[in-house]
């Protein structure tokens, strides 16, 4: 609950949601029904006003449990694309001469090996948010936090961003929970997908997503019948739950 008395807002309901190590957890639900509430909770920026989040047997320590991406990049734009991931890898506790070795190899992960001297204001939308994501994957914490990471990219840059996160998702094992407010963003990308309801966000729908992880081309796997029989459960729901 946001503030007090009559202004209080309550933004998200009871719910109860286990997240499995090594699964990618994608929360949908339209706009305002608490799913950036959701995040910050488990980030360690919220306390909740009732219950309680854990990761394993601990409460989230804010800032430090867990990588997180956000809409927008947020890159300092005085450092080169290789300074920004430094920085991350400072902050983690990495020491200088790893570092230097872990930045080419982060940058690779994502797609960015020939940029590394560049400054972030150089390089495309696309590319400051895949150093947002390397910028995340910095610390070895296994809790990885997206928040519509995707959301002001064009179509294009937004299908090939999420082609390489469900790579590197796959590569790397980090438990993700990933917010958007697209249906197809989630079935790609979620091993289960949690529909929000409106405010105070409830849990309307919880679904299994048991398509390959590995092993398909994006075209391929888009192009399943169960991927659009998916598709069309988790488009449902987000029709009923807005009403
Ligand atoms: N810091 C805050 N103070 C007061 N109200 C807030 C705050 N953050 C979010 N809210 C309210 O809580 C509700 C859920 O917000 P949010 O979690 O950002 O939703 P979403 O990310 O799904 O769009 C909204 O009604 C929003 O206005
Ligand atoms: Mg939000």
């Amino acid at each position: 609950m946001y503030g007090t008395g009559p202004d209080a807002v309550t933004a998200l309901g009871p719910l109860s949601l286990e997240v499995p190590a090594g699964s990618f957890l994608v929360i949908v639900g339209a706009s305002g029904c608490g799913k950036s509430t959701l995040l910050r909770l488990i980030a360690g920026f919220e306390e909740p006003t009732s219950g309680r989040v854990r990761i394993g047997d601990s409460p989230p320590t804010p800032g430090k449990g867990a990588g997180i991406v956000f809409q927008q990049p947020r890159l300092f734009p005085w450092k080169s694309v290789g300074g920004n991931v430094e920085l991350a890898l400072r902050y983690a506790g990495v020491p200088r001469a790893e570092r230097a070795r872990h930045i080419p190899e982060l940058l690779l992960r994502v797609g960015l090996r020939d940029v590394a001297h560049r400054r972030t204001w150089q390089i495309s939308g696309g590319q400051q948010q895949r150093v947002a994501i390397a910028r995340a994957l910095a610390s070895d914490n296994p809790l990885l936090l997206l928040d519509e990471p995707f959301a002001a990219l064009d179509a294009l840059t937004r299908e090939r961003l999420q082609e390489d996160l469900r790579l590197v998702s796959a590569q790397t094992g980090r438990t993700s929970v990933f917010v958007t407010h697209s249906v197809e963003e989630a079935v790609f990308l979620g091993s289960r997908v949690v529909v929000l309801t409106r405010r105070p966000g409830r849990i309307a729908l919880d679904l299994d997503i048991p398509l390959p992880r590995t092993g398909l081309e994006p075209d391929e796997l888009r192009a399943l019948p169960e991927y659009a029989a998916l598709r069309a459960t988790v488009s449902q729901a987000v029709r009923t739950a807005a009403t």
